[in-house]
Order: C-alpha cells, then structure tokens, then sequence
C-alpha cells in the first residue's frame, strides 16, 4: 500500500500531467506556495463555486451575493482586529535555519498520536472481524483513552497558553515534548514570536502621497462594510445572509502541502446575520447545513469530522472546522465561525456610522450578530481531487488511474468517441456532441486506440465515454461507458439525454442537501 506521502506525490503530479494546477511561473522556477489552475482545474474550480453559489444563494430566499473589492480602506483592517492581532506563532529552528508554525509543530505532534489511535482501531478491527464495534472500541479500550487524553491535554494547553499570549509557555510545551525540526532532527529552537499575515501595497502613484494598504485576508470584511448597502437596497430582514467568492491574501509562514495553505486563495464566505440571543441555535443549524452540503457530494462521511475550537478568534463566542480526511490526515477545509457582533460594532465604532438593524418584531435597533461558513475554494479543490484519484487494478491484472471526480463537477462530464476516424462516424459523433453540449460539458475525442482514450477519460474525471460505431449509423445506438464501472451499455441515441440526467444534473445533487 503506497504511504501518505506517496499518495499526495501522486495527487501533485496528476494535476499537472492532466492539466489541473501547474506550479505558478514555472518557467522562473515557480513561487513559492503560488499556484495556476490549468484547463482543466480552472473548470473544476468554478464547477465548486457554482455548486457552492447555487445551494448558498439560488437556494436560500434571505441569501443574496456580492462581489467586493480587494483593496479596502485600510480603516477595515484596524476595525477588524487584523492590523493588531492577525498573527501567527513562529518558531525558528536554529540549525536548520528553517522557520515553523509553533501551533502547527504541536498540531503535528497530536497528528501522530492520531495514527497510532487508527492503527490500534486498524488492528482490533482485523482482530474482531464482524463482530467489531468501532464506537465502543474508541470509548473503551485504555490504550486508546490514554492517547486522547494525551492529546486533548497538549491541544488544552496550547489553547489557553495562545489565549493569553504566553509565548514562553508554547516555547516550553515544544520543548516538553520534545518536538524536533522536521529538517535538521535538531531540538535548538528560538523563542516563539508573533508574525502577522497581512501583505501591505501602496495606492497612489507619487511616493510621498501614496496610502498604505492591505490586501485583504479575509472576504468576510467586504461584506461587512456593505452590511447596510445590501440590507437597505435589498430591503433585507434579519436573519439573511450575504454571501460571496473571492481571493485573499496571507503571508503564512509555512506554506506547503500545495494548494492546501498558500499565500493567494480563494474563499467562499457567507455572513449570516441575526438577532443577538439566537447566535446559538443559528450557529448549530449552520454546522449542519454546511456539513449535508459535504455529504451531497456522496465522498463518505467517514472523511468528514467537526472539530470544536478551544481557542476562540477574537471576535467569536463558538467555532468549529469541519474537518477532512486528507493524503496528509485529518486537517480544516471550512470554518463555521459565531462571530457575535463584534465586526459589526467595531466598523460602527472606527467608522462613525451606525450600522443597526431595526427590527420590527421585537421594536427594537441592535447591531445584528453574526453566523459565519467560510470555505477555502483550493482547499475543497483538494480535498475532492484527492479523494477522486485512484489506482485500481483490474479483473485481468492490468491497472489503470481514474479520477473518481462527483459527475456534476467534473470539467469534462461526457467525452463522444468516434471508433474510427472515417465511415461518417466523426460526423455522427460531431452530431451527438452538438446535441448534448447545451446541457452538459462535451469533449471530442478521436485520437488513438478507442482503449486508451477510455484511459485517458478516466485519468480526466470524465464520468461517462460514448462510442459511435458502424453499428450506430445503422440503428442509432451508441455504447454508453460508465467511469467508475466501466461497464458499457447499448442505448439509443435519442434516450441519451434522460439515461444521463440524474447522474449530471446539478438540480439531483442539489436536493441531497
Ligand atoms: N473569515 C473567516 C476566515 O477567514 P479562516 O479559518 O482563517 O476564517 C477560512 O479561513 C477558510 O479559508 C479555511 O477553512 C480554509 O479552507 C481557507 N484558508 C485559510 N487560509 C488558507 C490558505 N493559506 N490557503 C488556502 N486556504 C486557506
């Protein structure tokens, strides 16, 4: 069985080799932890974006979106606790002269106890066979209890040692642990300093007048200095929310894991806002909704976790992640934040306009609270890439790599193959592309060997392959093959378009949710 890391080698190069991301500037050797999305990727992404829009927005009558600037005035930044406390814990190894996430070190060190609780789990289900109760076992065996008490007591330590900014003690529990530099193997660490992420620009052509800017960390803001704009023209009642995609920048200190942490992404963020006193029950049904959403997509909901914070951001009363099960372990993908109405009354204060609602209901202005869902758009990219790319080998021993990608997401979703490139079958195929492209994503193929351009399909995520033989001009049948079976069936060409509905149309996976 490959390991880990030979499976996310596998994850980095498929992308490239099939077109999905590609290093950025690679002909100046890349930069570091930026990434291109290639013909392929770039249609995956905004399949996401559409997937998430659609439920997020065309779903919810009290959702609408907005498209905000990144530059903003660099007020917001002061206002929303960025400027002062939008840092990271660093931590520099000094032999290997390399430089680490204090918090991410521990993280890694509470990951490894993870894997000896899997393989305990691994080995006593081998053990027991039917008979295992997973659930039980968890709750149960001392061995396992010991490792999660282990870890929820360094993970309690770090929380409230970064809670009140003792540095020192994050210092001491690295060195407790005896946590050593992935790099050098060396324990000769510096003291733990903060670092923030913001990346600074100037606006304005002339040195001396030219304003200072940041390029914006966070989507979130963007909506909440246009709370008022949207409630006001929209004639939006609380609760509703506002949603939005689009990039955003943090200097990280360790980027790496590909597209997992880098220093330009993209986020799909929704603010929902509502009366103070329900903040509770709005963040709870949020978790839940957010979560369905993952399972929609049909990739197990086994991989899926949430993972309650114990330090909270400055601005929030409750957070969890929902937390998926990468090449690398169990790690973030979204963010279910209760941002109470910190954001809001803060703009208030630094802006000195109110920014209140009046509700009708309880005859009353507050500044409404705030429930958050924040998306990374690369991670996601990730996480159902990863989980796509299999190797598999087949009943006559040969093996082939197929991209298992959810059919409504997938930037080819049928490919026409004629069998042979004469005989008037590429012109039938021609045929049933232009027929089919105005409902799904169609892709021509007519090079090579009708056997490796299936392979080829499969490597692309291409759900469904549909062959034109001499056969089909005669009776106006095609053979329909199916990715992830790879059995063929006899279909007429005229059924086509119902036989593919239910597996492509977005509408069947959107009322998963
Ligand atoms: N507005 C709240 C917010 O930004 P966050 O937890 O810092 O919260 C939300 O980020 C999501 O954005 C994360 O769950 C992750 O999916 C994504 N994200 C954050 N930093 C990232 C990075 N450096 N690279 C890629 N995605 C990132």
């Amino acid at each position: 069985m490959a390991t880990q890391n030979e499976t996310f080698k596998k994850v980095i190069s498929h992308a490239k080799e099939y077109g999905f991301v590609f290093p950025s500037s690679e002909i100046y050797d890349g930069l570091s932890a930026v990434y291109d999305y290639g013909q392929n990727g770039s249609t995956l992404k905004n399949n996401i974006k559409n997937y998430w829009w659609r439920a997020m927005v065309q779903l919810h009558e009290n959702i609408v979106g907005i498209d905000a600037a990144i530059f903003m005035h660099p007020t917001t930044w002061k206002a929303s606790g960025h400027v002062d406390a939008f840092n990271d814990p660093l931590i520099d190894n000094k032999d290997s002269k390399k430089r680490y996430r204090a918090d991410v070190l521990i993280e890694d060190y509470c990951a490894k106890i993870e894997t000896k609780i899997e393989k305990e789990v691994a080995k006593a289900a081998k053990r027991f066979g039917e008979d295992f109760d997973k659930e039980q076992f968890l709750t149960t065996n001392s061995r396992v209890l010991g490792y999660q008490q282990k870890i929820e007591g360094i993970l309690k330590r770090m929380g409230q040692s970064l809670e009140k900014e003792d540095l020192a003690d994050v210092k001491n529990l690295i060195e407790e642990l005896e946590i050593a530099c992935p790099e050098s193997g060396s324990r000769n660490w510096t003291e733990v300093k903060q670092f923030n992420l913001m990346f600074g620009t100037k606006l304005g052509a002339s040195a001396d007048s030219a304003m200072d800017l940041f390029l914006r960390p966070e989507t979130a803001q963007g909506i909440f200095v246009n709370f008022m704009n949207v409630q006001k023209t929209g004639r939006m009642k609380i609760p509703f929310g506002i949603a939005q995609i689009g990039k955003a920048f943090r200097n990280e200190i360790v980027a790496r894991q590909f597209i997992f942490r880098m220093r330009e992404f993209e986020q799909m963020e929704m603010q929902f806002f509502v009366p103070p006193g329900t903040q509770k029950q709005w963040y709870e049904q949020w978790k839940q909704t957010r979560l369905n959403w993952h399972l929609s997509l049909g990739m197990g909901a086994d991989n899926y976790r949430f993972h309650d914070h114990e330090k909270l951001a400055h601005y929030a009363d409750a957070a969890a992640d929902i937390e998926f099960k990468f090449p690398f372990g169990f790690k973030e993908l979204e963010g279910i934040h209760s941002r109470t109405d910190f954001d809001l009354g803060s703009h208030e204060e630094f802006s000195g306009k109110r920014l209140q609602y009046f509700d009708p209901e309880r005859n009353e202005n507050y500044v409404p609270y705030v429930v958050e869902t924040s998306i990374g758009l690369d991670r996601m990219f990730l996480a159902v890439f990863s989980h796509a790319l299999r190797e598999e080998t087949l009943e006559d021993g040969s093996s082939r790599t197929v991209l298992k990608l959810p059919g409504i997401l997938a930037p080819t979703q049928i490919a026409v193959l004629p069998l042979v490139k004469k005989d008037g079958l590429p012109d039938l195929a021609r045929n049933i592309k232009d027929k089919l492209k105005w409902d799904y994503a169609v892709n021509y193929d007519e090079k090579d060997a009708v056997g490796r351009r299936y392979r080829r399909q499969d490597a692309l995520g291409t759900p469904f392959c549909i062959t034109v033989d001499h056969q089909s001009l005669e009776d106006q049948t095609v053979t329909l093959r199916d990715r992830d079976t790879m059995k063929q069936e006899r279909i007429p060409i005229a059924g086509l378009n119902s036989r593919l509905d239910q597996s492509l149309n977005i509408k069947h996976w959107l009322q998963k949710i």
